[in-house]
């Protein structure tokens, strides 16, 4: 089992860490190499994405990865920011289904800025297509308009488009997921407006005919955003492209009032996965010991389970995380007055004192 171990920037170090300590803990061998990307690669060889990197991680069996940026690249041109280590693993692995658990822990109900009684007990699962739609499609750029409102004027464009066999994969990964779990997929789209949904929608509803067992409904995306909030629960797996995912799993994410929580998977078409926490790089809080590993460590359970065939060992890893909040150890982002405020370094300890069933002190 090779891993390739790509702790990124800010933060990304501290978290990875102590999830590199808890794998340590489990009784396997893994094979672990670890190289820089975003930011801090661009530092050491001008690059966010070096091609040693890249190699590492297309030679692995699975990439834990921290996180990439810092406002201090801003500046940079676009190809050579931090980002687009993860835009070019993404599609340099073809990693087109991406997995965003957004799941509320009994423990942190109260953290969630909505009504305990809205997002208690709430488990969803966002699939989001990642490699195609508007963040890849060309022709993009800038140009002199030649039509429009303004013929003559500067414009910047950007292209939406899938091709059929993108949205059937991406189709039948979410109605395989469902069958796993409560046999739902409602479809995210705007094919009110937009032809690449309208075309989405279709073949979503061509592909969901050959799973008759799971049940289908379509939604489009602004009232998707409505009803996450209004009643999160009705949802179960929810597929949707690359740009309407990444905004719908934000707000997913924040129902369960802790994004410090919460892992995600990339996947490809042979299972080989890049595992990431579904935050940023918080360069406001990098060093200082505060952030929350919890979201890095669930990716590595992830990681087990999807890319790893070791189910036994993410298990224990997911009850170990459970335990420890009910331990009632927090970290800065999800403490809230009766519990233990602790830093990165020890809520890593009590995870992984869970995992070897030794007693825990402090
Ligand atoms: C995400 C992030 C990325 C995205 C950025 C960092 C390129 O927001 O993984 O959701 O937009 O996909
Ligand atoms: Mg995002």
């Amino acid at each position: 089992m090779k891993i390739a171990v790509l702790p990124g920037d800010g933060i990304g170090t501290e978290i990875v860490a102590e999830a590199i300590r808890v794998l340590d803990t489990l009784d396997l061998s893994f094979e672990m190499e670890s190289a820089l990307v975003g930011g801090a690669a661009y530092e050491a060889h001008g690059h966010p994405l070096p091609e040693a990197t890249l190699k590492l991680a297309k030679e692995a069996d699975a990439v834990l990865f921290g996180a990439v940026g810092d406002w201090k690249y801003d500046r940079l041109e676009r190809s050579l920011r931090p980002e687009q280590a993860i835009l070019g693993l993404r599609k340099n692995l073809g990693l087109f289904a991406n997995f965003r658990p957004a799941i509320c822990y009994e423990q942190l109900v109260g953290a969630s800025s909505l009504k305990p009684e809205l997002i208690a007990g709430l488990d969803i699962l966002i699939i989001r297509e990642l490699t195609g739609d508007i963040y890849f499609g060309q022709p993009r750029g800038r140009r002199i308009a030649v039509d429009g409102h303004f013929p003559g004027a500067e414009e910047a464009f950007d292209t939406m488009r899938y091709s059929r066999p993108e949205v059937e994969r991406i189709a039948h990964v979410a109605f395989q997921a469902a069958r796993k779990r409560s046999k739902r997929v409602t479809s995210v789209d705007k094919a009110n407006v937009l032809e690449t949904f309208q075309f989405w929608k279709d073949i979503v509803t061509e592909v969901g005919k050959e799973y008759p067992d799971v049940e289908l409904d379509h939604m489009y995306v602004d009232n998707a955003a409505m009803q996450l909030v209004k009643a999160p629960k009705k949802f179960d797996v929810v597929v949707t492209g690359n740009m309407f995912g990444d905004i719908l799993s934000d707000e997913a994410a924040m129902l369960t009032g802790s994004i410090g929580m919460l892992p995600s998977a990339s996947l490809n078409a042979g299972n080989q996965g890049l595992y990431e926490p579904s935050h940023g790089s918080a360069p406001d809080i990098a060093g200082k010991g505060v952030a929350n590993p919890l979201a890095t460590i669930l990716s590595a359970a992830m990681m087990l389970r999807f890319s790893l065939n070791q189910p036994d060992a993410a298990d224990r890893i997911e009850s170990a995380v459970k335990h420890v909040l009910a331990q009632g150890l927090r970290t800065a982002d999800i403490w809230s007055a009766g519990t233990t405020k602790v830093g990165t370094r020890e809520m890593g300890d009590a995870v992984v004192a869970a995992i070897t069933k030794k007693a825990i002190t402090g």
